[in-house]
């Protein structure tokens, strides 16, 4: 595809492929001069519906580590405030010889409408609930870090599923590698219909990390909730939230992750955070060569 959309249009081989990319690229953005010239001839527009600062800040370092030219949109400073659609917008930015989109809008499907209707590139940033690829491709590539071959290897992930594009997106990522994956968190935030993805749900979250190598802490997404939080943020802390003294009393040591940003003290404790189990600066730095390594890919379809 010359598009990005999720992880679900992807299969095990584009994986391996992006994986072996990003780590040349790793190489190379740890070498005193971190620019190689490959899409200096491209041009890219970061179009940003929805706050961010890890996305955001890492695409545009991937691509200016990459040589293209890049141009940064935010809509709350656009002329989206005056009523503008998201197709003029797009139409507009392309007809200034923009090649690639790089998107993050809240509608669920939003880079897929977007797909459709222009005749650019398109990565997805993050759309709503539904997926966000290059997160799950930057956890799993630091996973890998950790474990080289995740088949059969035991990953958790633990809290707000229900409203999580970064749960949706490993959960397809690392059921193509091999993985065992298993959800945890409230029933409120677990939707039904998860099971029917091969993930299977524990609700206590001692069993769950005792089962687990790997557990991957979602934020408690607020902004998303639509419904009173149940349970409360103090509750949720006392009975899912990952604190030293939780992870001290199992029988093993494993990898704690979090693709930011997070809430501290509620899903994750600052013990736990800034601690050597933890890998979550090791995901951001990760984030830059996973992101050139998909731009890079999408580029060279361009050809
Ligand atoms: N992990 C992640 O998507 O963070 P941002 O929302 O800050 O981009």
């Amino acid at each position: 595809s010359k598009h990005i959309l999720g992880i679900k249009d992807l299969n095990a081989n584009d994986l391996k492929l992006i994986f072996e990319t990003a780590k040349n690229f790793k190489e190379v953005i740890n070498r005193p001069i971190k620019k190689v010239p490959s899409l200096r001839d491209v041009t890219i527009a970061n179009l940003f519906f929805e706050n961010s600062t890890r996305t955001r800040i890492s695409f545009e370092l991937a691509e200016k580590r990459l040589s293209a030219d890049v141009v940064n949109f935010s809509a709350g400073s656009s002329s989206v405030k005056k009523g503008e659609t998201l197709l003029d917008t797009v139409n507009n930015i392309l007809s200034m010889k923009v090649d690639m989109v790089v998107m993050r809008h809240p509608a669920p499907g939003a880079c897929a409408f977007l797909a459709k209707n222009i005749d650019a590139n398109i990565v997805n940033a993050g759309d709503g609930t539904h997926e966000h690829p290059t997160q799950a491709l930057l956890d799993a590539y630091s996973m890998m870090e950790i474990i080289p071959d995740l088949a059969g290897k035991n990953i958790l992930i633990v809290g707000d599923i229900k409203h999580s594009r970064v749960a949706l997106s490993n959960i397809f990522c690392l059921k193509k590698l091999g993985a065992n994956v298993k959800v945890c968190g409230p029933p409120t935030l677990i939707p039904k219909f998860i099971t029917s993805l091969g993930v299977s749900v524990e609700y206590d979250i001692r069993k769950a990390l005792e089962w687990a190598d790997i557990a991957n802490v979602l934020r408690i997404q607020l902004e998303r909730q639509d419904i009173k939080f149940i349970p409360s943020l103090r509750e949720y802390a006392q009975y899912f939230g990952i604190n030293k003294q939780l992870l001290d009393s199992l029988n093993k040591d494993i990898t704690i992750m979090h693709p930011g940003p997070i809430n501290r003290g509620v899903e994750i404790s600052s013990d736990v955070a800034d601690s050597d189990q933890s890998i979550i600066l090791q995901q951001v730095e990760n984030g830059v060569a996973v992101r050139m390594a998909v731009l890079y890919l999408l580029a060279a379809k361009r050809a």
